[in-house]
């Protein structure tokens, strides 16, 4: 086995200088005695539920049976080198599927002194939930992430025997005492008669005009997913170690020859030296000013998979700050965008199935570009199948590897100074048809990536601004192969923005004092249509602006303050909502939820119900 270096936040040992220059942060703290409520001059009594506000998980349709399936509980204490948790599964003979909703509820107790952690949930090597932990205060805190897991009905489904397994690399000793205790449960709620017979899963028969119309299942949770993850995972987890841009990660895979959809889903989060990739500076200032840091290689970085050696998809992933990052008091009790239930990126790979479905073995490769170590990635692999017919016929008929245009400019100056400015884009078009017995269709994916990077040092090194734009543009469209005629679309558009100020001045016996102002967002846009099923858009805006400031020795907060706001929003057709929390050293301020909907064929008239606490407010039809 080789010798990988520990993802734990451990403090470096590595800081030589009094003062840090702020290449040598961000970095990951731990905050064990503030947010206790020990701050002198604050009245606000510390949360001890955390969060982080997303749309709610929709509601089951009315008269369905409910199971929920408590899977595991586990204490995570000294876990750090052992394999993961596991439990059996198998789904519940009151729900049989296929369910309308399922949910998964991933629960943490903890109290004590702690870092943040990453944790994941697989069930049979195919990864349900990516998410990170809040770091606990000594009274405890406490959050639940319930993502809506329906998307993978196809695990879910599968016959007894299925293992559930959660890695969560944690190290307990005298100083760093939190256990994290863990309890994950699945929730299912069956679809009642009118939803099954209702379009429900459709064979081709019932199509009269073949190749004019999408079935409805192309839209349903896939058929059946194949895990594109490490072995067996029994050892450090069921996800690849990305160390560095020329480690490729594969796996090989066959799939069913009557595959008339595929999409690639991945789960990714970077650690160690690459956490904060976004204000990673080059090489060349870390050589020019002696720095020991091994937090460089610049700030761009694209997730790239390739299918037999063909570039097949890539993404911009999304910056998440871990709760212990850049300045922890910001992340409590709101955690930062993504932090409790990572964003996964899905990659529409129907153009390449005609490399695929020949029952034979192909290669997946997964890899980072400019990634240092480490980035844990797999990916799960959704195929849908023809009911009706034992092969389909697939080619791709267009296809040309798409390059990335990579412009940087850097300029340093002595000591500790610089300017990095990267610019990326990457434009692909892919094109395939394939024929199954609901027609021939041929889908086109086009993807627009652009970055523009931002990592500057200023006052010797004292003063760091980072500013990143990525933004992602995607459209899928399947046409008809005979006629032309669009049958479906799916228009994506995808904007990180963000942007971070900090400043740090020396303080008193060995400890310094950081300031830092940030503001960051998450803004998705979707339009999509498809013949006779739907048509209709969803926005989602979530946005965070943070400031503060803390005394800091080594890697522990000895005092702060700082004050984060959260504004998530959330529209489509049926209607929206919107959450906003003001907190205050630990403390929520307000909690405002808005909630309005439309009542589809009774009326159509919006219904709001006005603002007021998380509590009130919201009205439901
Ligand atoms: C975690 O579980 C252990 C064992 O059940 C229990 O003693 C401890 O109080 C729990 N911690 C929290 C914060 O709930
Ligand atoms: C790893 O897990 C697999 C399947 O769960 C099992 O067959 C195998 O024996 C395990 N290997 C080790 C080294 O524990
Ligand atoms: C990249 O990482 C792999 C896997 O750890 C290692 O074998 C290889 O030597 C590394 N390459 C470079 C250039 O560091
Ligand atoms: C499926 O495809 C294979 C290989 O292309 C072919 O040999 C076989 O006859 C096909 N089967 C059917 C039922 O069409
Ligand atoms: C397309 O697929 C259908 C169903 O599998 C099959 O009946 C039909 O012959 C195929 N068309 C061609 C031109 O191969
Ligand atoms: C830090 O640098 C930024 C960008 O150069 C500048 O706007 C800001 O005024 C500086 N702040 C301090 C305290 O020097
Ligand atoms: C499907 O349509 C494409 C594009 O028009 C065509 O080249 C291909 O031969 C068709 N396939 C079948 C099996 O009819
Ligand atoms: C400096 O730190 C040491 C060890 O933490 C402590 O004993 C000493 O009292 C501190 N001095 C001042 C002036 O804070
Ligand atoms: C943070 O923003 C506030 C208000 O915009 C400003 O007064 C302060 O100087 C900023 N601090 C830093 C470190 O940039
Ligand atoms: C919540 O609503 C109250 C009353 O309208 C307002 O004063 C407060 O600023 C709002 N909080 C947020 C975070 O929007």
């Amino acid at each position: 086995m080789q010798q990988r270096a520990p993802p734990l936040r451990l403090p470096l040992h590595l800081l030589l200088l009094l003062v840090p220059a702020l290449s040598e942060v961000p970095d990951h703290y731990a905050s064990p005695r503030v947010g206790s409520g020990t701050r002198t001059g604050l009245s606000n009594a510390p949360a001890q539920e955390y969060l982080d506000p997303t749309y709610p998980v929709p509601r089951p349709p009315p008269v369905a049976p409910t199971c929920v399936v408590p899977v595991l509980s586990y204490s995570f204490a000294n876990t750090y080198g052992a394999p993961p948790a596991k439990a059996a599964y198998a789904p519940p003979a009151g729900c049989p599927a296929p369910w309308s909703l399922v949910v998964l509820s991933f629960s943490v107790a903890i109290a004590g002194d702690q870092y943040d952690r990453v944790a994941a949930v697989w069930l049979d090597g195919a990864e349900l939930l990516r998410t990170t932990t809040a770091e606990p205060t000594p009274d405890g805190v406490r959050w639940t992430v319930r993502k809506d897991v329906t998307r993978y009905s196809a695990l879910l489904r599968s016959p007894p025997g299925g293992v559930l397994s959660v890695m969560l690399e944690n190290l307990v000793n005298d100083v760093y005492t939190g256990v994290y205790n863990v309890s994950v449960s699945l929730e299912f709620h069956g679809a009642p008669a009118y939803l099954v017979n209702d379009g429900g899963s459709s064979s081709a028969a019932g199509s009269a005009d073949p190749g004019q119309k999408l079935p409805a299942s192309y839209f349903q949770p896939a058929d059946l997913i194949l895990p594109i993850s490490e072995g067996t995972g029994n050892s450090s987890g069921f996800w690849f170690r990305i160390q560095n841009s020329s480690d490729c990660r594969s796996k090989l895979v066959s799939i069913p020859s009557n595959t008339y959809r595929a999409v690639l889903e991945f789960f990714v989060s970077p650690h160690s030296n690459d956490e904060f990739w976004y204000s990673n500076p080059p090489d060349l200032y870390i050589r020019e000013n002696d720095l020991t840091t091994g937090r460089g290689n610049a700030a761009y970085r694209e997730v790239v998979v390739s299918v037999d050696g063909h570039f097949a998809g890539s993404f911009s992933p999304f910056p998440v700050i871990y709760t212990g990052g850049i300045n922890p008091l910001f992340w409590q009790p709101v955690a930062a965008l993504g932090a409790f239930d990572l964003p996964t990126y899905d990659v529409e790979l129907t153009p390449f199935l005609g490399l695929l479905v020949d029952g034979k073995a192909h290669e997946i490769v997964l890899s980072v570009v400019d990634g240092i170590a480490e980035w844990l990635v797999d990916a799960n692999l959704h195929l849908w199948l023809d009911p009706a017919s034992p092969n389909v016929s697939a080619a791709l008929s267009r296809y040309r590897t798409p390059r990335l245009s990579i412009t940087r400019r850097y300029y340093t100056r002595q000591p500790l100074d610089g300017r990095f400015e990267i610019r990326a884009k990457r434009k692909s078009r892919f094109s395939g048809w394939v024929n199954s017995s609901f027609g021939n269709f041929t889908t086109d994916v086009e993807t627009e990536l652009e970055a523009t990077s931002l990592v500057e040092f200023t006052d010797q090194g004292r003063n760091k601004t980072v500013r990143l734009q990525a933004e992602q543009d995607t459209e899928v469209v399947v046409r008809s192969s005979e006629t032309r005629k669009e049958v479906g679309k799916v228009e994506t558009e995808a904007k990180y923005p963000l942007w971070l100020e900090m400043v740090t001045e020396d303080g008193e016996n060995g400890t310094y004092v950081m300031r830092a102002n940030l503001t960051h967002s998450l803004i998705v846009e979707t339009d999509a249509e498809a013949e006779g099923l739907f048509d209709g858009e969803t926005k989602v805006v979530d946005e965070q602006a943070a400031v503060g400031w803390m005394l800091v020795r080594d890697h522990d907060v000895l005092d702060g303050s700082a004050a984060t706001t959260q504004a998530y929003r959330y529209s489509d057709e049926a209607g929206k909502y919107e959450r906003a929390i003001d907190t205050l050293d630990g403390a929520v301020l307000s909690d405002n939820v808005t909630e309005s909907y439309r009542a589809l064929g009774d009326g159509l008239a919006w219904l709001a119900a006005g603002a007021g606490p998380a509590e009130g407010g919201a009205m439901e039809l």
